[in-house]
């Protein structure tokens, strides 16, 4: 088997990028961590996160990674760049808020960020608002508990449909047209969403560009597989085994079995 492609998120939600990468790239194996048993890296402070972070690219080089998607918004906020500075020689690809195509697109004028704490203290994004959103009003929203019922399974239910209200209404009465996913597990509530916006919101996961990304990095370092057979998917959770592949059922509509990970 050829070297795969690592990907990570704090849980479920990098599955959101795993969704894109597999649809663009069906011929590169994928290794998928999610550190259930840490989730969510959300309200952490940087330095724990980077310290989670740095943990993973280890156990995914270790596993013979060629490349490392950071598919989650809070790490690559508070790790990429630590990252690509600890380990030169590895291409990383990270998550950032798509800021950019929002501005672009909106009619009102009025853009939504959803995302967690922790990125929204990040320089990353304080770099993407300065460079994009020239004459655009950027409203912001942490939807607090969010990742907790996704990881849940609950991507429907009457407490999530709170939390995005929650956040939600507000923006619409103040012409918010466009809402950016700036968090990996937000796009499997993205039906809903579009239903508390009555059909008027646009909504940006960033996942098919940062797919996208991979393939152009993969491709520009000469590490892309020539085969077009289709490639497994292995997946590792730090939490329980069970509820890992029940969620990937219900998100994916996978059968897949993950393998157990422990941190000492
Ligand atoms: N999926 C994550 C993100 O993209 C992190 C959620 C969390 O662990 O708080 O930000």
């Amino acid at each position: 088997m050829s070297a795969p492609i690592g990907i990570f998120d704090s849980g479920i939600g990098g599955l959101s990028v795993l969704r894109a990468m597999r649809a663009l790239m069906p011929e590169e194996a994928l290794l998928y961590v999610a550190d259930q048993a840490r989730v969510p890296y959300g309200p952490r402070p940087m330095a724990q996160i980077q310290a989670f972070s740095e943990q993973i690219t280890r156990f995914l080089l270790a596993n013979q990674a060629k490349m490392v998607v950071v598919a989650c918004n809070t790490a690559s906020a508070a790790a990429l760049h630590y990252l690509r500075t600890t380990f030169p020689a590895v291409p990383f690809v990270g998550m950032e808020p798509a800021v950019k195509p929002a501005a672009e697109q909106t009619l009102s004028g009025v853009v939504g960020v959803l995302a967690t704490p922790a990125t929204f203290q990040g320089a990353l994004y304080a770099s993407v608002l300065e460079r994009f959103t020239g004459g655009v009003t950027v409203l912001q929203d942490t939807c607090p508990g969010l990742v907790g019922q996704i990881e849940a399974g609950d991507v429907n239910g009457p407490e999530t449909r709170r939390i995005l209200e929650k956040a939600l209404l507000p923006m619409l009465a103040e012409g918010v047209d466009t809402v950016v996913m700036g968090c990996t597990h937000y796009p499997f509530v993205i039906p809903l969403i579009e239903q508390i916006g009555g059909g008027q919101l646009r909504v940006i996961d960033p996942a098919p560009a940062v797919a996208k990304q991979a393939k152009r990095v993969l491709e520009s370092r000469g590490l892309k597989v020539g085969v077009k057979e289709k490639a497994g998917v292995q997946y590792y959770t730090s939490g329980p085994l069970k509820a890992f592949n029940s969620l990937l059922y219900d998100l994916l509509g996978e059968n897949g079995q993950a393998r157990s990970l422990s941190w000492d």
